[in-house]
């Protein structure tokens, strides 16, 4: 890790003796309140704005770390192991390089209860839990802010997913060039009253990965100016509403917030989509549901065409009849309703291996 000047996620030297033999962790996903999109810097994951997240639950992955003798590294997900020529084996064996000691390769193996790469964000759970057991593994024993920019240089919404407890995370840009003042903390209020649901529309791999989109976006759109400004405000208005637990208020900014990132997007050239005709009807649906009946609940959607749902626990029974109502947009694939506030239960999967 000392080799590449930038790759500083500690103000301590590290070693890369191992000090276990394996390292395990978990680590809950998250759902942006109020989105990352735009880096300022690409290596580093540093990004051009603060974001707030609100954790997944149990909804996450179990990663088993070891290193090994042999010739490459080997690294299964799900049960499936990765080819050399797979963008996430190159992926991860770029982070994993910075780690490694000399004439010695790594076995992971990770197990994701998010459906992978359908903008549910199953890379924010994985480097976080990646991180988490390379940290396990050296023994570095490291803070929550060191494991947060550690996650971070995986993947930038890793950073959120990288705390010890589920709520509220709000990731801050920084402004050094090193990246030392960019990593989440825990905001100090619970709320755990706050829901989601996931109405699936399309699980598949997305069109375009987010590292690439962010990229084209930037370097295109007229319009990522507004962009930077608007997210400060957003924030400030998410954070006040979850101070005063203002439920109206954090959703309608939620909602405009991930409805200006995918205009954003689609002013890209050329342009990013990634919503799908079903994920625009579900969206008309809960409009109309919103203003004919007052449902509560608000949307918001990441790289991917999945509509996730904010509501109130007191609102679920509505939001279900609601649902229940219209079988013909819900019935291919049934809702997912999580409880971001369900602490995660650390039994680890890999015992059998
Ligand atoms: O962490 P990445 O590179 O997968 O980017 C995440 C981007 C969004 O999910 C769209 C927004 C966010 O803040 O999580």
């Amino acid at each position: 890790m000392e080799d590449h000047p930038t790759w500083k996620f500690t103000d301590k030297v590290l070693h890369k003796q191992p000090l276990h033999q394996e390292g395990f962790a978990k680590a809950s996903s998250n759902i942006a309140l109020i989105k990352y999109w735009g880096k300022r810097d690409p290596i580093l994951n540093l990004p051009l704005t603060s974001s707030l997240s609100l954790s997944l639950g149990d909804l996450g992955t179990q990663t088993l770390l070891r290193l090994k003798k042999g010739s490459c590294d080997c690294y299964w997900i799900n049960g499936k192991a990765l080819e050399h020529k797979d963008s996430a084996y190159k992926r991860l064996d770029r982070y994993l390089s910075i780690f490694r000691p000399k004439g010695l390769f790594f076995d992971l193996r990770s197990i994701n209860s998010v459906p992978t790469q359908a903008g549910l964000a199953s890379s924010a759970s994985g480097y976080a839990a990646l991180a988490k057991s390379l940290d396990a593994l050296f023994g570095w024993n490291l803070d929550q802010p060191s494991l947060s920019r550690l996650a971070r240089l995986g993947s930038g919404s890793a950073s959120r997913s990288a705390l010890s407890e589920p709520g509220f995370a709000q990731w801050d840009r920084g402004s050094r060039a090193d990246g030392l003042d960019s990593f989440a903390s825990l905001l100090p209020h619970q709320w755990p009253d706050l829901q989601w649901v996931v109405l699936p529309v399309d699980f598949s791999p997305k069109s375009i990965g987010s590292k690439e989109a962010m990229r084209q976006t930037f370097a295109t759109s007229p319009f990522s100016r507004n962009w930077v400004d608007r997210v400060e405000t957003d924030l400030s208005k998410a954070i006040k509403s979850i101070e005063t637990r203002d439920f109206t208020a954090l959703g309608q900014v939620m909602e405009r917030n991930a409805f200006a990132m995918h205009g954003l997007m689609r002013t890209a050239n050329p342009p990013i989509s990634y919503l799908q005709d079903k994920t625009t009807k579900i969206i008309q649906w809960l409009y109309q549901k919103r203003s004919e009946e007052g449902l509560q609940a608000f949307i918001t959607m990441d790289a991917g065409p999945n509509i996730k749902l904010l509501f109130e626990k007191k609102n679920k029974e509505d939001l279900a009849k609601a649902i229940a109502s219209n079988p013909s947009l819900f019935e291919e694939q049934k809702p997912i309703w999580i409880n971001p506030w369900k602490k995660e239960v650390c039994n680890n999967i890999f015992t059998k291996y």
